[in-house]
């Protein structure tokens, strides 16, 4: 992004050429789709609707955290509660690919029902250039469905719109400090939320346990950046894997769960290296996690596997 001011010439001239009434905007507190809201909103004012989707596979004070975002970035958005729908559609599903199709069609129905609401027929999107490419389309086999791509039913009515689709990540954060939105180098997250990092089934009591352990990873994370014992990584988070492992717990035996850390450094996120971070700090996650959880994890791996060949998160 040499000219992010002729970027952003051009984008308001294309959302205005795309959407000839009204159009709602999927904004999920990442800096892509909060840059694309923002282009919205510039371009289209009243005729432009931002959503954000409660989907119950959130971090922890993610909803507070992204009304502030909005606030601060002049974005109005609008907070749709659909936890329990999201809950009930992965009921029983393991498949990574099921998951993600599943989630993006529940996302879909959701802003349907909320463009209907609003009179409007075009759906605003913060797709970006890796989204696509790894969701297939003819340069790749399909690596994984990014649910804002692939997740689309053929039936929606609603037009889709993607402002961002040519830019990369290092791109959008360059875009996104023009824009003035603050924090753009807040990690990635990815919109299926909580559900790809909870390997295996997806339940609200697993759900809450890769919460958990999501926040102490970040937390301690974001202490050891500001003591500087460690340069800010791209992405830092846990997964719950789909093993039961033994533990002990004062004298007795605890059948618990696994989690695994993931510190890894990129800068497009289509490649992607294992950090190493001090041993203190992993062994302060792995010792939180399993406190915290009361029993619930008794194990703690970190994961040394660089993209490629691993992606960056598990599902
Ligand atoms: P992978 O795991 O494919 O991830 O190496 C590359 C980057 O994309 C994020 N990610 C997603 N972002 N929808 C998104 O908006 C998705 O479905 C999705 N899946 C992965 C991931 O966190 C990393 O930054």
């Amino acid at each position: 992004m040499n000219d992010p001011a002729k970027f952003v010439d051009e984008a308001l001239a294309a959302l205005r050429a795309e959407v000839p009434g009204k159009a709602i905007v999927a904004a999920s507190g990442g800096i892509d789709s909060t840059a694309a809201a923002v282009l919205a909103h510039r371009a289209l004012g009243d005729r432009a609707r931002s959503l954000f989707v409660d989907t119950g596979l959130l971090r922890a004070h993610e909803v507070e955290n992204v009304r502030r975002l909005f606030e601060a970035s002049g974005v109005p958005a609008t907070v749709v509660p659909a936890a329990d729908r999201f809950l009930a559609a992965l009921a029983g599903v393991t498949d990574p690919e099921e998951k993600r199709r599943r989630i993006g069609t529940t996302f879909i129905r959701v802003f349907e029902e909320e463009a209907d609401r609003f009179g409007a027929d075009r759906l605003v999107q913060g797709t970006i250039a890796p989204d696509w490419i790894e969701s297939g389309g003819s340069l790749r086999d399909t690596i994984k469905t990014h649910h804002n791509v692939g997740g689309v039913p053929k039936d929606s009515r609603l037009k889709i719109v993607e402002p961002l689709r040519d830019l990369y990540k290092d791109e959008v954060r360059v875009l996104a400090a023009h824009l003035g939105i603050p924090h753009p180098e807040r990690q990635p997250f990815p919109g299926p939320g909580l559900a790809v990092r909870v390997a295996g089934l997806v339940t609200a009591e697993r759900v809450e346990t890769a919460r958990l352990a999501n926040a102490i990873v970040e937390e301690e994370v974001e202490k050891a950046i500001a003591a500087k014992t460690l340069p800010r990584p791209w992405q830092y988070f846990a997964v719950l894997l789909p093993v039961r492992t033994v533990g002990v717990m004062g004298d007795n035996r605890v059948y618990g769960e696994a989690v695994s850390v993931r510190i890894v450094e990129s800068t497009d996120a289509m490649t992607g290296t294992a950090m190493d971070p001090p041993a203190d700090l992993l062994r302060r996650i792995a010792e939180r996690i399993t406190r915290g959880s009361a029993g619930k994890v008794t194990r703690v791996l970190y994961d040394i596997t660089d993209k490629p060949p691993a992606t960056i998160e598990w599902e």
